[in-house]
């Protein structure tokens, strides 16, 4: 049987927050909309974030409340603190997605409190909404800050294990600027696995030094099954410097259909909606396959080819 990945769509959230002009809320409705029919396990509709900080998203509630929930998949928002929380719990989301950096100066910079405070916080939102809501906690800066330099893997394990002993189901480990490499991609995953065997792991990739596909791949063979990813590779963190792109959902997705790993997800149905994507954010997007088609989208051969085949019979 083929090995089943399950995919986060993260366009909405982490595609569109640092985008220059707002995308419109019926823009963004009809794409969760469409994107709710490719066979995605969850989607991040948005953010409950402050709207001065995060401008792009101040539209959550409305998002929240007019798109239309495929069942089987799982709608999450993400929410930064208490404030947060209280604002999402009004919209019903699936789930949670708490986030705080692993790093303390990406923690100061994106939300402006030394992790310690981060925690408490979100700990505040765990013990009020965690009987009611899935939660999973996404770990920015993971595998390397902008600011600080490489973050070491004991770091991550002791976030981790804070979380985790609050009972929450889920972690997603980010690489929020692209700095994680595989071998340290393959090292990290095989930690945690083995250090939290029951949790929900999922790992979230940013492509801005090319090696997000390989960091997939790295996760993917030490037995890692879900992965974020966002439509035509959008994305970044506004408040980590140097921040690009996630890596591309329909290349992530294209290459393990390729290689015979089962994603649940329709590429016939997802392609189409990632090639209105620039027109959405009115600029082209780094996403390849959804140009160059799939590897089974064949071209038809130059004609002198068919005399040059008879030539050489
Ligand atoms: N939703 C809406 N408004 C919020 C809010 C939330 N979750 N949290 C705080 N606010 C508002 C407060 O009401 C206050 O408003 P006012 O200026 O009109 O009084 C203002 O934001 C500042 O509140 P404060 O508690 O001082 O927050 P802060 O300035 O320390 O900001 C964050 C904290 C986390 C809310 C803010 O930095 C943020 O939203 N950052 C975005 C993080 C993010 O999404 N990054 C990208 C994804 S990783
Ligand atoms: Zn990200």
């Amino acid at each position: 049987m083929r090995q089943r990945i399950y995919f986060n769509e993260v366009v909405t959230r982490d595609g569109f927050q640092m985008e220059a002009n707002f995308v419109a809320t019926d823009t963004k409705v009809a794409l969760i909309d469409a994107l709710s029919q490719c066979g995605y396990a969850k989607i991040e509709v948005t953010s409950f974030t402050s709207a001065k900080a995060i401008p792009m998203l101040r539209d959550a509630e409305e998002v929240m409340g007019r798109i239309q929930r495929a069942p089987g998949v799982e709608y999450t928002v993400l929410v930064p603190n208490v404030r947060g929380a209280e604002r999402a719990m009004e919209v019903n989301p699936d789930e949670f997605n708490l986030v705080m950096s692993a790093s303390e100066t990406h923690n100061l910079s994106n939300l402006r409190m030394p992790r310690d405070k981060s925690f408490s916080s979100l700990r505040e939102v765990i013990e009020k909404c965690g009987t009611q809501v899935p939660i999973n906690v996404s770990l920015s800066a993971c595998f390397g800050c902008p600011m600080e330099g490489v973050v070491p893997q004991q770091e991550v394990l002791q976030w981790s294990e804070r979380f985790a002993d609050l009972g929450v189901r889920g972690l997603t480990i980010c690489d929020t600027t692209g700095m994680a490499q595989p071998a340290q991609v393959a090292q990290l995953c095989e930690a945690l696995q083995k250090r939290f065997p029951s949790l929900q792991l999922t790992l979230h990739f940013h492509n801005t030094r090319g090696m997000g596909l390989a960091n997939v791949l790295a996760a993917v063979q030490t037995g890692i099954d879900r992965f974020d990813g966002s439509l035509g590779g959008l994305g970044g963190c506004p408040y980590a410097p140097g921040a690009s792109g996630n890596v591309s959902s329909e290349d992530a997705i294209h290459m393990l259909d390729a290689m015979g790993y089962d994603t649940g997800i329709d590429l016939t149905c997802l392609l189409p909606i990632a090639r209105e994507l620039p027109a959405i954010v009115a600029h082209d997007v780094p996403g390849q396959v959804a140009k160059s088609g799939r590897i089974t989208d064949l071209h038809p051969a130059p004609e002198y080819v068919a005399q040059l085949k008879k030539d050489f019979k």
